[in-house]
């Protein structure tokens, strides 16, 4: 399949690249952009929500899945970015959000059966939401409580309702009709709950992926995960055919196989959220090479790959995200190092995600080349940080990801972990490729590698180094 091995750019359109100057990026601004993602070497890209929405979760409330919203252009443009992509040997997925749709979409005043309802004086179980507060919220107008997972603005719709899953597979059906290639599918895991509504029990121990306050107080035994997911699971797959369906399932690695007998690949986020140390790192990926793990090392939620792993380790974490085999997602702006931002005052994401949304820094201007009016987030460094500027000079993190990029194929099947010195992470790909990766500041022994292909600083040239400088990675070829 196309996607094997495949490096999917993940676009925020809102702040990929403006084309009509109202500070908002826009279809026709990432079909300008195309350029940057050919150059790059990557096999597809993701758009985040481009649907209609009223913007309390930034377009993941959805008011209609099968429009685009004007603030982005139009279906027209839509279907000539899919022209445009595919014309460059590119894919396309979109973002499906399946578990729940805006409280102003049509569906909840006029098919209130769509969604999770309950009756009484309180709501009937303890559950949390995943941003805080209680996961019901009373309907003014009919009294009754209704279930939200995310905000309350985000009623949940209920996946046991068949009419639930036919308007949902003709959401999958009408934008494969428009020629897209899959989708990265929403909060996967919260399509089937406790049908019994049962109380999710209080957290006997720390989560085993980061949780938000008071959201890590209960183990969510009923609220999520249901036994029965894979029946949702399979009705998504029955309207994809054989699409590409990554699942974003926020669940350790351990929970992922069910998931994975209906898609084709789901985000390890026990990779996302581990520790920059070399120990923690390959205990992680052992677990997860043994599925069909989609890489990500950052997002739109958890924030930038310099900031987590520091600037300093930004090139080894770029090198590792691109020399794992399977599919890697790498979040625009990474290739070129940015780092968080400070977001927005008064905070536009209430649940504090403003840092990781910063527009794309294209060139060296004051706004980026991101708009040529006033940036709906502002642009952080673009003088010192910038693809032009990273474009030519082959010291730079674009050049690295490119150079990573187009070694993938060559990297063979399968992969070896080689014990290594204390804080370096290494491993042998299958057409004899070693990685080697030294996560700490001071300089470390290398494994024994062959001739560099790639180094993270400096350029590749000879026999590989007995020696890993402080932060160096590289990727040799044994003879
Ligand atoms: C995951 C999305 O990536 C995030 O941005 C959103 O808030 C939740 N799912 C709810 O849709």
């Amino acid at each position: 399949m196309w996607w094997e091995d495949a490096v999917v750019y993940q676009v925020y359109p809102r702040s990929f690249q403006d084309s009509d100057g109202d500070g908002v990026g826009d279809l026709p601004g990432i079909a300008a952009r195309l350029d940057h993602v050919e150059a790059l070497g990557v096999d597809a890209l993701w758009l985040s929500p481009v649907y209609p929405s009223p913007l309390a979760d930034f377009g993941y409330d959805i008011t209609d899945h099968m429009a685009i919203d004007p603030v982005y252009g139009t279906l027209d443009d839509f279907d000539a970015l899919v022209t445009a992509v595919h014309g460059r040997g590119l894919r396309l997925l979109m973002d499906l959000v399946p578990c729940h749709t805006s409280i102003e979409h049509p569906w909840f005043r006029e098919h209130p059966d769509r969604y999770i309802w309950a009756d009484g004086a309180k709501p009937p179980n303890n559950w949390i939401a995943t941003f805080g507060g209680p996961a019901w919220t009373r309907d003014e107008r009919s009294g009754r409580w209704y279930l939200h997972s995310f905000y309350p603005e985000q009623p949940d719709l209920d996946w046991r309702n068949p009419e639930v899953v036919a308007a949902m597979q003709d959401v999958v059906r009408f934008w494969l009709d428009r020629g897209v290639d899959g989708f990265r599918i929403d909060a996967i895991d919260r399509l089937l709950k406790d049908p019994d509504l049962r109380d999710d029990p209080p957290a006997r121990a720390a989560p085993a992926l980061p949780l938000l306050g008071e959201y890590a107080t209960l183990e969510h035994l009923h609220s999520v995960n249901a036994p029965d997911i894979e029946t949702a699971l399979g009705g998504l797959r029955e309207a994809a055919g054989d699409a590409l369906l990554v699942g974003e399932v926020y669940l350790p690695t351990a929970a992922l196989a069910p998931y994975l007998r209906h898609l084709d690949a789901a985000f390890c986020f026990e990779l996302l959220h581990a520790p920059p140390d070399a120990k923690t790192l390959r205990a992680v990926l052992e677990a997860a090479l043994e599925l069909e793990a989609a890489w990500v090392l950052s997002n739109h939620d958890f924030g930038r790959l310099a900031t987590h792993f520091g600037p300093e380790r930004a090139a080894v974490a770029m090198l590792l995200l691109l020399t794992l085999p399977g599919v890697a997602f790498l979040y625009q702006g990474d290739e070129i190092g940015m780092s968080e931002g400070p977001g927005h005052d008064p905070p536009l994401d209430r649940a504090g995600r403003d840092r990781a949304r910063h527009p794309m820094q294209w060139d060296g201007t004051p706004a980026g080349g991101f708009t040529t009016g006033e940036p709906w987030l502002p642009v952080v460094d673009a003088p010192a940080r910038n693809a032009a500027a990273q474009s030519g000079d082959p010291a730079s993190m674009l050049s690295l990801a490119r150079a990573a990029i187009a070694l993938r194929s060559e990297l063979g099947g399968g992969t070896r972990f080689l014990d290594a010195a204390d804080d370096v992470l290494a491993f042998r790909r299958g057409s004899g490729h070693v990685v080697a990766l030294n996560l700490a500041g001071e300089p470390r022994p290398a494994p024994p590698a062959g001739d560099l292909r790639l180094v993270t600083h400096g350029g590749p040239s000879g026999a590989a180094p007995s020696e890993l400088g402080a932060y160096q990675g590289f990727v040799a070829r044994l003879a």
